[in-house]
């Protein structure tokens, strides 16, 4: 099974192993190999923490969890089950383009294309909604091919700028969804395979 639920304080470990792990694998021949090799899950898992406690601007994290015969082999008599992604959010850093913001959504390789990136994407439209959002914005870099999972959810390309990260000049992406039910709609469970 995979649930979705709000992060715990507990959880940050393994949403900062799964940050590493996405980031290594989506980013690969995108961002420089020694930054990718670079990257810390401790240290993520850190500022994770402090992510999930901290609820000012609207900000939540939530994660999906897989249990029972959907658990990775060898974990699925974890209590609990196990992280195997995440999204994080809140009220929009900067104003402009949206009142909500997606800031991450990262789920596991192997869980891919089974409907996970679409139910933690409700589970922030839901929530910034519930905070009074009337609108969502998210930031995606170019090269990312997750632009067309943007796409097939509905997001308008809104704006593009350069920015300089790991020592490169990128370009990146914003799409909007406006109003936010938008978004609420293309994520309906009913939507779901
Ligand atoms: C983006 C991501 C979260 C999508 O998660 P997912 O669980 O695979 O997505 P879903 O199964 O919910 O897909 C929803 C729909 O988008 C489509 N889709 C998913 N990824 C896609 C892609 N890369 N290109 C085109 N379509 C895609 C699916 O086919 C599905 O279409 P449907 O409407 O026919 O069912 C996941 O691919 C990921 O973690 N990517 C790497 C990390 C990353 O780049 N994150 C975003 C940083 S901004």
């Amino acid at each position: 099974m995979i649930a979705i639920r709000r992060a715990r304080p507990s959880d940050a470990a393994a949403i900062g192993a799964v940050h590493v792990a996405t980031w290594r694998s989506a980013y690969a021949g995108v961002l420089p190999e020694e930054y990718l090799a670079g990257l810390s899950a401790m240290r993520h898992a850190g500022g994770y923490q402090q992510a999930i406690a901290d609820r000012r601007d609207g900000h939540a994290i939530f994660v999906a969890v897989a249990s029972g015969t959907d658990a990775p082999p060898g974990l699925d008599g974890r209590d609990g089950g196990v992280v195997i992604g995440f999204v994080s959010g809140g009220r929009a850093r900067r104003p402009g383009l949206g009142q909500g913001e997606v800031e991450t959504l990262y789920v596991l390789d192997d869980y891919r294309e089974r409907g996970i990136g679409r139910r933690l994407m409700r589970a922030m439209a839901a929530h910034l909604a519930a905070v009074g959002c009337r609108s969502v914005m998210l930031w995606v870099l170019e090269a990312n091919p997750t632009r067309w999972f943007y796409l097939r959810l509905g997001g308008r390309p809104v704006a593009r700028e350069s920015i300089r990260f790991a020592g490169l000049a990128l370009d990146q992406l914003a799409f909007a969804w406006d109003p936010i039910d938008t978004l609420l709609a293309a994520t309906a469970p009913a939507r779901e395979g």
